[in-house]
């Protein structure tokens, strides 16, 4: 038969791969209970109009949809926020507010495979839902921060970038741009940064296409404001724009509770940002690294429409994603990848079939009791047992032959050092944890 490869942009994850994985999911799921998030999963394969109706265009494009056997119109999951919107909406009047949910799952997006972009990869979602205001938006900045700090990553490595599309659309107002349209604008300016002038002033002449603004001054105005960095520097521009000051004081409030909560290190604002899903309503962020090739580690912000729109009560709601990709590269580049020892702790070396029975009643017992062992399935000699139990990686071997078992005893053989010494089988639970906490000092005459 051919070779058949996987799928291009999938992963094959070996077990010293998969070890890094369960690392990633670790972090995550451990600083999401830290922040009291409940955890919560969905169907990864979707009715395709959960997303067509709801994720952005760029995502839409993306799905992996078909046709199932029953002639149903299915995508598999690009982003678990639509799910979420819907299962939260269904029973939202009988839970307890905020609702504090995180998920871990894989997602599926047919992107050009590419580093840092793949067409399946491991998303952490954290959302919380019931609260308008900008202590949930601080909140899971907060927590998105500290979801790169669990790995050992310093607020140099990263910054979350803070815009808000309530602000802006406030700003195209005052400049004569009615909500209808400032959609579109927002699309010139998501390609701000990348867009030649041309291309952008060809862009934004067909936002404008239904009112009578200016396209090159507002291009002009629209790049001003994206290079704000400051808060004083918002409020001369906001001047006396009435609106727009009372959604500044949103944003200080934000920025001061971010502060309090030890995080203002980790964020910078920049309103080039403006996030192509649909969905979004007001405050949105997005992490990346600050070195190497600068790539998106998270991304997320406040909709506060979606969860009404598929058939919930009116629910505001704030979250964000991070990815398994982009944040590994980063981890690598750092040398913060654990070296994980996934080998058993103990090798149990049987030394005869005559002592087989006695050596595998401790070996369920040690199992039992929550050690990780292993042992020879086929007789062999003890050179030999010696090399599968370090090809292994276990920590100690466990010697079973006719001696030790008519003295009652199993030999312990430290693998690191070679040390030496007999625990009596009766005594073994307690002994061979000892090891393990302190060594073979432990056990040593
Ligand atoms: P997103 O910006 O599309 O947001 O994705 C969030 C993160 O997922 C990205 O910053 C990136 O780390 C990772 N990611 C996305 N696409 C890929 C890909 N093709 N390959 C590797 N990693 C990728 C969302 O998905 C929103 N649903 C997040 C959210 C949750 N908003 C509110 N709640």
């Amino acid at each position: 038969m051919a070779d058949i490869q996987s799928l291009p942009g999938f992963r094959e994850f070996y077990p010293e791969e998969r070890a890094v994985l369960g690392h990633v999911f670790e972090v995550w799921r451990r600083t999401c209970r830290r922040y009291g998030f409940r955890e919560w999963e969905s169907p990864v394969l979707e009715p395709l109009e959960l997303f067509t109706e709801k994720s952005g265009e760029e995502i839409v494009r993306q799905l992996f949809n078909f046709e199932d056997k029953g002639g149903r119109q299915v995508s598999l999951r690009p982003e678990m926020t639509p799910s979420l919107a819907r299962m939260v909406g269904a029973k939202a009047n009988g839970m307890a507010k905020p609702i504090r949910w995180f998920a871990i799952g894989e997602n599926y997006r047919y992107e050009k495979p590419q580093k840092g972009r793949l067409r399946a990869f491991y998303q952490l979602n954290a959302d919380l839902l019931g609260e308008a205001g900008p202590a949930a938006d601080a909140e899971l900045i907060a927590l998105c921060a500290d979801c790169l700090i669990g790995f050992g990553l310093v607020a140099a490595d990263f910054k979350i970038r803070i815009s808000d599309r309530t602000l802006w659309f406030k700003y195209l107002e005052s400049k004569g741009v009615p909500e209808a349209s400032a959609t579109a604008v927002l699309g010139v300016v998501d390609k701000l940064e990348r867009g030649s002038p041309a291309d952008l002033l060809q862009a934004m002449s067909k936002a404008l296409a239904d009112i009578k603004v200016d396209a090159e001054k507002l291009l002009a105005d629209v790049r001003q404001f994206a290079a704000i960095r400051s808060l004083p520097d918002l409020e001369k521009i906001a001047g006396a724009d009435v609106a727009m000051q009372a959604r500044l004081a949103e944003w200080q409030q934000l920025l001061s509770t971010i502060a309090s909560l030890g995080f203002a290190e980790c964020v910078t604002i920049d309103l080039t940002i403006v996030r192509g899903l649909a969905y979004y309503t007001g405050f949105v962020f997005e992490a990346f690294e600050t070195g190497g090739d600068a790539r998106a580690l998270a991304g997320g912000g406040r909709y506060d429409t979606l969860v009404k729109k598929l058939g919930g009560p009116e629910l505001p709601a704030v979250g964000f994603g991070m990815g398994d990709v982009t944040l590994r590269d980063l981890l690598a580049a750092k040398k913060l990848i654990p070296a994980y020892a996934d080998g058993p702790d103990f090798y149990v070396m049987v030394l005869g079939n005559d002592v087989r029975p006695t050596a595998l009643e401790d070996v369920a017992k040690l199992r039992q009791a929550g050690f990780r062992v292993e042992y020879n399935l086929r007789d062999g000699k003890f050179p030999k047992l010696i090399q599968s139990a370090e090809t292994a990686g276990a920590k100690y071997a466990l010697v079973y032959g006719g001696e030790e078992v008519a003295k009652g005893v199993t030999k312990v053989r430290s693998l690191m050092d070679r040390k030496e010494a007999e625990v009596p089988r009766a005594d073994i639970i307690p002994a061979l944890r000892a090891v393990l906490e302190e060594g073979m000092d432990a056990i040593m005459p």
